[in-house]
């Protein structure tokens, strides 16, 4: 598969080590462009990849043409690549809170995909939703499915709405999850113990309760049930968190990101 990426930062990045990791392109059909030079070189150094400064350039060849930058700069790349695609070639596009008729309409092109991955995707363990325009091919799916399964797991939803809704779940999930974390650390020193362990605590006991529920396979509830015992230690930290509002304010903190979402795209 051929594949040319519009930026070469920490996602463009990601997806051209996935990409090259899981044997679905090579670097000889591989080219970047990114305007920072010190990138270009860098990744010009660690992949064999073809890298230039320009935009048009490197859209000459690729079946695929990744847009990775920021979406400040996104008008700038829309304008200048604007009728410039061949209608057989794949937009994939990964910035945060673009619509696809934006893309379709700014770059004058039909054939778009627009993607949510989230950080852990830098590093395979990502969770990406997309969404394509009608005129995608499967074959193109089949292409996109393949380079965003090559940064973790991937769900390919028919309504654009979902990418808003995972937007505020697994797009912004990562943050919850730290915050979460850091305030387990935080209360684990309070009650005495050392910060290195309280930190190992804490990261091992995330990790273990996610390959826990994905193996398994019982449900949630359950699954906490079976650590809160009539009377015991977990049922009084679980009544402190439910006294606070902690699932009502977890509700309110995803409404609030999905509203925020659906704003920034509009
Ligand atoms: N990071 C994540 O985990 C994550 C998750 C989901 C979605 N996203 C989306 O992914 C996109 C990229 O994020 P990122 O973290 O990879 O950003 P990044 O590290 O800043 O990478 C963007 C790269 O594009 C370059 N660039 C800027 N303007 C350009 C232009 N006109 N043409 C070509 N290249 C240009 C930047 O150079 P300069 O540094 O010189 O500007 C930079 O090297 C964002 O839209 C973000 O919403 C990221």
């Amino acid at each position: 598969m051929k594949i040319a990426f519009i930026g070469g930062g920490n996602m463009g990045e990601a997806m051209l080590s996935a990409v090259l990791d899981k044997g679905l392109s090579t670097p000889e059909a591989i080219s970047v462009s990114d305007t920072a030079e010190a990138r270009r070189q860098y990744l010009e150094q660690k992949y064999g990849v073809a890298v230039m400064s320009s935009n048009r350039q490197a859209i000459g060849r690729g079946d695929v043409v990744v847009l990775a930058i920021k979406p400040q700069h996104l008008v700038g790349v829309m304008t200048e690549l604007n009728g410039q695609l061949k209608p057989v070639q794949l937009v994939l596009s990964i910035i945060a809170g673009v619509r696809i008729d934006t893309l379709r309409q700014g770059l004058n092109h039909r054939c778009v995909v627009r993607a949510m991955p989230n950080t852990p995707a830098q590093i395979g363990e990502g969770m990406s939703v997309w969404a394509a325009t009608p005129e995608v091919t499967e074959l193109q799916k089949g292409w996109a499915g393949s380079i965003l399964g090559a940064m973790g797991k991937e769900i390919y939803v028919d309504d654009e709405r979902y990418i808003d809704m995972a937007t505020a779940v697994s797009g912004s999930g990562p943050a919850y999850v730290f915050l979460f974390m850091e305030s387990l650390v935080d209360a684990a020193v309070h009650i005495g113990l050392p910060r290195g362990m309280a930190q190992e605590l804490v990261l091992e006991t995330i990790l273990g309760s996610g390959h826990f529920v994905q193996r398994s396979g019982k449900p949630l509830a359950e699954l906490r049930r079976m650590v809160t015992s009539p009377g015991g230690t977990t049922a009084e930290a679980l009544l402190q968190l439910e006294k606070g509002g902690f699932s009502e304010l977890v509700k309110q903190a995803v409404r609030a990101a999905y509203n925020k979402a659906e704003r920034l795209g509009s």
